[in-house]
């Protein structure tokens, strides 16, 4: 088990968000977070990452069998998880460049990336103009995407949570970053040598198309309605939105 999620509740800004939360994710398993608007998908993902205003109230997070409930953010991501953010801040000041460089381990003494990083980014069409940026200042909706998706590729985590890395993305750049996301997730490899694990976040499911997953979650109300095939799970709900999760009774 990679990831197990015990009877886990969270607060934030003293209101709570998440409550009896139970998940466990294997080794080389893909898991969708599916859920309406506000139900706490995203503080899932910033709970596990351990954001100092998202406040564990009850349970417990393992990963690689270790309790890193109490963990700050940089001792969780040195343990390797990773997380492209829905939202990401921008940051003014910081090229995106010398985040890489941080991210991919070098120096920001060295007066050029890795040419490594420098490919990624070619692949992702980020061209070297585009890397001098400042970190999301001004970035397209989709360039913000595929920064993020640029700096798991250079950090390489064994865990990652993708937070709707499609959503405001063009079709042709779907296809790219679920591509770059099939590489992050040894995809490529049969699925019992994948070595790295996902929680992907998506709301209209069309990257599933071209990223295969094992299971699918709905959260409703800061809780876990229901979990099994996500292409079942994603068929019910266009059908019957999500009233169908909670009438249902599968789970
Ligand atoms: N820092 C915060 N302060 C106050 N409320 C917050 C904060 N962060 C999250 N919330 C609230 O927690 C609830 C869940 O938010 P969250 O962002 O997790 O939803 P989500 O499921 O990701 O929604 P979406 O699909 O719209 O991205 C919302 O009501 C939101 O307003
Ligand atoms: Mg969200």
């Amino acid at each position: 088990m990679l990831l197990e999620i015990i009877d886990l509740a969270v607060e934030v800004n003293e209101k709570e968000v998440l409550s009896n939360i139970n998940l466990k994710i294997r080794q080389g398993e893909t898991h969708v977070l599916l859920g309406p608007n506000g139900t706490g998908k995203s503080t899932l993902f910033m709970s596990i990452l351990g954001f100092p205003n998202y406040k564990v109230t009850n349970g417990k997070i393992l990963y690689k069998g270790q309790d890193i409930t109490n963990l700050n953010t940089t001792e969780r991501v040195k343990l390797g998880i990773g997380v492209s953010f829905q939202n990401p801040p921008a940051i003014r000041g910081v090229k995106l460049e010398d985040l890489l460089k941080v991210e991919s381990g070098q120096s920001l003494d060295e007066p050029e990336l890795n040419p490594e990083t420098k490919e990624l980014a070619r692949k992702l069409k980020l061209n070297e103009s585009f890397l001098e940026r400042n970190v999301n200042l001004g970035f397209s909706g989709g360039e913000v995407k595929r920064s993020e998706i640029l700096q798991l590729l250079t950090q390489k985590p064994d865990f990652i949570m993708f937070d709707e890395p499609d959503s405001g993305v063009d079709i042709e750049n779907v296809e790219l970053i679920a591509e770059n996301i099939n590489i992050l997730l040894d995809k490529f490899e049969k699925p019992g040598l994948r070595k790295k694990s996902g929680l992907l976040i998506t709301h209209l499911g069309y990257i599933l198309n071209f990223v295969n997953a094992d299971i699918a979650h709905v959260l409703m109300d800061g809780r876990i309605a229901c979990s099994g095939n996500p292409t079942e799970i994603l068929e019910d709900i266009r059908k019957e939105g999500f009233k169908g999760c909670i009438e249902c009774g599968r789970c």
